[in-house]
């Protein structure tokens, strides 16, 4: 509820500044995504409302730009590169199987907010292909079987 009166003081203020402007409505989800990482839901309708926008057409928006998220950042970063060479060893097997074990799609956070599923393009070392990131790590020559232990070890204290 104090997030929702928070979320909604923030909305007004952007709005008020960026209502008359031009591309008020990317500016302002701009800087909601800045702010917060992603874009929630609430802020979507709260925008909806102030601009007399509707939601669909925000949608439209955050849906249409990569740089748009609309769930909470994961504490912990997966990157799985789907670039030629990754694509080709494997990745898409990779991505499968952490679907799997932590039940999220690509650009989600899992419930327990500790991961988010990411999909890449070349991180630029493609002789350790497939290769996926965790947070800053990089793991290279990635086999599907290493997947739960790679991702066990982010899980413990
Ligand atoms: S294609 Fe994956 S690191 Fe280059």
């Amino acid at each position: 509820m104090e997030r929702h009166t928070l979320l909604t003081d923030e909305v007004k203020q952007l709005v008020e500044r960026w209502k008359d402007k031009e591309g008020n409505l990317i500016m302002i989800l701009h800087e909601i995504q800045n702010h917060h990482g992603y874009v929630p839901r609430q802020v979507a309708l709260d925008v909806s409302a102030l601009l007399d926008i509707p939601l669909a057409r925000i949608y439209e928006v955050l849906t249409f730009y990569n740089y748009f998220k609309l769930s909470a950042p994961g504490k912990h970063r997966i990157s799985v590169c789907m670039g030629t060479a990754c694509y080709l060893k494997g990745a898409p097997e990779l991505i499968k199987e952490i679907k799997n074990i932590l039940h999220i799609e690509e650009g989600q956070t899992t419930k327990d907010g500790n991961f988010q599923l990411n999909v890449v393009r070349c991180l630029g070392c493609c002789g350790l292909a497939p290769v996926m990131m965790i947070d800053d790590k990089v793991y290279g020559k990635v086999r599907k079987q290493d997947i739960m232990d790679i991702l066990s070890s982010y899980v413990k204290e």
